[in-house]
């Protein structure tokens, strides 16, 4: 049976964390195995962040992702991993996907409304930025999309996008499915758990995320300084969402039932609960953060597999654009 087909992407923008560890990065490390595997850095899409949107920056933040990618266990000999920007049907089909989609649709999105809220000018990279997440996955007619909850939303809509394609214009693209965490994952702020964990804060704020690449003492310290609650020790009849967000991570990293950690730490005290948090993150982080060092003192070597990844990448974008093209009248085509 052919194996079923994974992408995923991610932004380079701000320091990759534990949320995007859990969420996402960890699912697509598991689906190497038996999936054909493709991986993107979004860099187009971190242009519709002013703060990424430096070109120097940019490619420095280009590379590091990719390092951590490698050194979290994306392996370059099973998975393609490549940069958007190389591979040039990702905004030729963002296009002519952005041509079928009603902006209404895109209004109702929430991380559009969040990231617009209060701007005083939107540019119009934000609003279609989940057209070109459409083209993404659409380009690869990707069976599965490992992402973290927050971005379900973008896949429902990648599926309306196609639907609609396919009524107006005929078949070519396969309906992708969210893959999401079994019991999902939505990591929460350490200084502020009424937020997602989010690279953008954790670039600012030193406690407020776990960078995967963070030396043992800052994990320590940002899990130790966690935001709680008014209470001593965990009750999870009386769940408060810092000490939530505690017992989900410990729960997610260790690989056991719910049930059996709240059991573990159930009358214990919070500073109990973050220690053993904190030992958990450290062990799981530390081969990556060596192997990251080890990764990124090659630049060369890393450009080389980025290279080979659009290589790769391209003639299976460019079969499902050129049908595309025919269909919509661009290109001659076997079925006009
Ligand atoms: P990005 O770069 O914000 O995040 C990368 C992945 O990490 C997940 N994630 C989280 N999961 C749990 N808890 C959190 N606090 C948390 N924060 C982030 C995200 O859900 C995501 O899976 N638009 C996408 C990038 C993208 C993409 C694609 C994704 C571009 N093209 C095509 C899928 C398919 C984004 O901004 O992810």
């Amino acid at each position: 049976m052919a194996r079923r087909r994974v992408f995923s992407g991610i932004q380079p923008t701000g320091k990759l964390h534990l949320g995007n560890y859990i969420g996402a990065i960890s699912l697509w490390v598991a689906t190497q195995a038996d999936h054909e595997a493709i991986f993107c850095i979004a860099d187009l899409h971190a242009l519709t962040i002013p703060e990424a949107a430096r070109a120097a920056h940019l490619r420095a933040k280009v590379r590091e992702t990719a390092a951590v990618l490698v050194a979290c266990g994306i392996d370059p000999a099973r998975a393609i991993l490549f940069v958007q920007s190389h591979v040039p049907a990702h905004t030729q089909l963002a296009w002519l996907l952005s041509c079928v989609t009603p902006v209404g649709w895109l209004e109702r999105m929430i991380q559009f409304k969040t990231r617009s809220a209060g701007l005083e000018s939107v540019g119009t990279g934000l609003l279609a930025y989940p057209v070109l997440q459409a083209a993404d996955i659409l380009l690869y007619r990707a069976d599965l999309v490992p992402v973290g909850e927050d971005q379900q939303q973008h896949i429902e809509l990648t599926r309306d996008v196609a639907r609609r394609f396919h009524t107006l214009f005929g078949q070519v693209f396969t309906l992708p499915e969210p893959m999401l965490q079994p019991s999902g994952a939505r990591i929460m702020g350490l200084d502020d758990p009424s937020t997602k964990m989010s690279k953008s804060r954790g670039e600012t704020r030193p406690r407020h995320a776990i960078g995967l690449v963070d030396p043992p003492d800052a994990i320590r310290d940002a899990v130790m300084h966690a935001v709680t609650d008014s209470g001593r020790e965990v009750r999870p009849e009386r769940p408060s969402p810092g000490v939530t967000n505690l017992l989900r991570i410990y729960e997610l990293l260790s690989g056991r039932r719910s049930e059996a950690v709240q059991l573990e730490f159930m009358g214990k005290g919070y500073a109990v609960l973050k220690r053993a948090v904190a030992d958990l993150v450290v062990t799981t982080l530390e081969p990556i953060r060596r192997r990251y060092l080890d990764i990124a003192a090659e630049p060369g070597r890393l450009d080389a597999v980025l290279d080979e990844g659009a290589e790769r990448a391209r003639p299976l974008a460019d079969a499902t654009l050129d049908r595309v093209n025919q269909l919509m009248g661009l290109e001659e085509g076997t079925q006009d």
